[in-house]
């Protein structure tokens, strides 16, 4: 293993930070000995409409049932917006920049107050009631946190479904939670490209009806100003009805463990799940980490790259910046557009002091030289974040010294759609860097390495990695499937949430991620999971079969790599490996475009037909002279075939 090449905490960073060193050894130790008095205290960051008594009620036995705060109610909306009103209504809570670089928009607390006051009164006239599902399908535009926020305020659940996402996707993820309001927008707007989000969400709808599903309403919003079909009597638009509603909606009383959002995310089989997030426990504990992690004071201009669509965007776009009284910079665009250089002239035009990104943008700007940053300013950044996969040390040293000009720590922060928030993360002013490991966990968050058998590591050691007990802002359940969620995270070790990545734990006790240990894979840090591609390419008509697995890819972090059999009589060509690839782009969305499809005459089985996916995934990674045992084979032969066509030949 290469020299890790740490770096201290600076005097500098640890002048005026939130937490030192000494802070975090105490808070941590103390979140852990009584998690019942340490969370009593950090519940009350939040306002309650009635104080909570009781604080932890969870068991990850049996049942499975997580409850934080259980008599309490609140609202996240009002924790959002309404609290802030007296003393910083003036202030921005949102500033928006454009796709494109001439447009941006600055919303204040007040001005968002209205919005989304307006747009939740426009779902109630409209039948939309509190517990009702609400799907929001949206670019980066203001709009998305309104609708968000307006249905937090009526008590609605929503699911918010990535603007990237196919109709057939869409529609599955309507018909799941039987939501009948969506709201969308004619058309999206990225590095220049128009997305059709209206067109996609007709055609959605279509398919969810067929399955048996009923979508009232859809309201939308005017982006790009196309002209979109309209349904009469369904469709709604966002600019008329908005305009006619009242400025003033009451925030609903929820209690705290009332569900506020559903996300769906790619597990290592079946379809997406629902990921469900509640009200109480996950707004205490996103808006704590959001103030810690990024060590975030007031004034701060925040800037989190993710979409809205994806739970980096619920949590640290949204609930948790907002909840603190944040400027929260929300980007329609991308790195790359109109150049590489777009993100360091945001920074610069907006004086971002924290900036939050993923490994692969930084990885995609670093290869496209240094120039593009070093013609921008940045002084203003203070705290720079990573999300999303591992980081590669050498990414991490780029990001420090060029991005950073070595002034800002880099705080990498690892977590998932089911954490809520970030569970393990450096503290800027506390946590000596290790590039590559995401350290030490947070407050409250008792990580533990299990091998295979069940047995708890101790010491440096390396295994899956769960977590012992629970903390505020964990999902609750899959919805409509409790069983699926216990099964899923309770099931593989008995009593302890598994989180499904590899890690391994220092001598100082520092955390490094390896990667998922289940058939979940991570392009450019959208998850997916290789049942669902395999699905979308056994459903094309010459497609017999299908495996899919990840292989490292410089960029993207992992790449999609598919072994794909073809139905007697058809050939495999290039024209049809692009019919295919446009197939998957179709079924799912451009995020799960094949990187690389082999035609393969079979695939390798057990001789109970189980696919040995270990050696797919060595040959995808042209590692083909470490196949291992192979003689459990029922037909050893077809490895010497993919060995032979693999596309990943060095
Ligand atoms: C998976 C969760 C959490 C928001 C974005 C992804 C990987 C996430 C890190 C990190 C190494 C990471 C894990 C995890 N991951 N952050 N800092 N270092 N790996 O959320 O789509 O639910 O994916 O992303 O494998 O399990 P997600």
């Amino acid at each position: 293993m290469s020299e890790v090449h740490v770096h201290q905490v600076k005097p500098e960073w640890k002048k005026d930070a939130l937490i030192d060193k000494d802070t975090y050894e105490k808070w941590y130790k103390d979140s852990i000995d009584d998690p019942e008095a340490f969370w009593a205290k950090h519940g009350k960051r939040i306002d309650w409409f009635t104080p909570f008594t009781k604080v932890k009620n969870t068991s990850f036995n049996g049942d499975v049932s997580i409850k934080w705060f259980e008599d309490g109610t609140t609202n996240a909306s009002y924790n959002c917006i309404d609290r802030h009103l007296e003393k910083r209504g003036d202030q921005t809570a949102i500033l928006w920049e454009g796709d494109d670089p001439a447009e941006d928009q600055k919303i204040s607390y007040r001005e968002l107050h209205e919005h989304v006051c307006r747009l939740a009164n426009v779902m109630k006239s409209n039948g939309v009631k509190k517990g009702d599902r609400v799907t929001i399908y949206m670019p980066m535009i203001p709009e998305a946190a309104y609708a968000m926020l307006a249905c937090a305020r009526i008590g609605a659940v929503h699911s918010v479904v990535f603007g990237g996402f196919s109709p057939d996707s869409l529609a599955g993820r309507i018909e799941d939670c039987r939501s009948d309001f969506v709201i969308t927008a004619d058309e999206g707007l990225r590095g220049g490209k128009k997305v059709p989000l209206k067109a996609n969400t007709d055609k959605a709808i279509e398919i969810a009806e067929k399955a048996g599903a009923k979508v009232r309403n859809v309201l939308v919003v005017r982006r790009t100003g196309a002209d979109v079909n309209w349904v009469d009597g369904r469709d709604l638009s966002y600019d008329d009805e908005t305009s006619k509603a009242s400025t003033d909606c009451e925030p609903e009383k929820m209690n705290a463990e009332d569900p506020l959002f559903i996300l769906y995310t790619s597990g290592s089989t079946g379809k997406p799940k629902g990921v469900l997030h509640t009200t109480g426990g996950y707004l205490v504990y996103t808006s704590m980490t959001h103030q810690y992690v990024f060590d975030y004071h007031e004034g701060d201009i925040y800037w989190c790259t993710a979409d809205v669509g994806w739970v980096t965007g619920h949590s640290y776009i949204v609930y948790g910046p907002l909840a603190n009284g944040a400027q929260t910079l929300m980007f329609e665009g991308v790195p790359n557009y109109p150049d590489a250089s777009r993100f360091w002239q945001v920074i610069d035009k907006h004086k971002v002091n924290i900036f939050y990104t993923a490994p692969t943008a930084i990885r995609a700007l670093m290869g496209a030289g240094d120039d593009h940053v070093k013609k921008t300013s940045r002084k203003s950044l203070r705290v720079l974040g990573t999300v999303g996969e591992p980081i590669n040390p050498e990414a991490w040293e780029w990001y420090y010294k060029v991005v950073g000009d070595e002034r800002s720590p880099i705080v990498d922060t690892w977590w998932q759609t089911e954490t809520g928030g970030i569970l393990i993360s450096p503290l800027p002013g506390a946590t000596d860097l290790k590039p590559g490991s995401a350290t030490r966990p947070f407050f409250g968050v008792r990580p533990q390495l299990v091998d295979g058998d069940g047995k708890v590591l101790e010491g440096p050691a390396s295994g899956n990695l769960c977590i012992a007990d629970s903390w505020p802002g964990q999902m609750r359940t899959v919805y409509g499937d409790h069983e699926r969620f216990i099964q899923t995270y309770f099931s593989t070790y008995k009593g302890k949430y598994f989180t499904g990545d590899g890690c391994r734990r220092d001598e100082d006790g520092y955390y490094w991620i390896t990667g998922r240990v289940d058939d979940v894979i991570n392009v450019s840090g959208h998850r997916m999971g290789t049942a669902e591609v395999e699905s979308a390419l056994v459903s094309h008509p010459k497609v017999s079969e299908a495996a899919v697995v990840g292989y490292p890819h410089d960029v993207k972090g992992q790449g999609i790599y598919c072994y794909v059999t073809l139905m007697s009589g058809e050939k495999g060509s290039e024209e049809l490996k692009k019919e295919l690839v446009a197939h998957v782009r179709n079924e799912i969305g451009p995020i799960a475009s094949p990187d690389k499809i082999q035609f393969a005459p079979g695939l390798p089985k057990t001789r109970s037909g189980k696919i040995m996916r270990r050696i797919l995934r060595k040959i995808a990674e042209d590692d083909y002279r470490a196949l291992g045992d192979t003689s459990t084979l029922a037909d050893p032969a077809v490895v010497e075939d993919l060995v032979e066509n693999r596309q990943n030949k060095r």
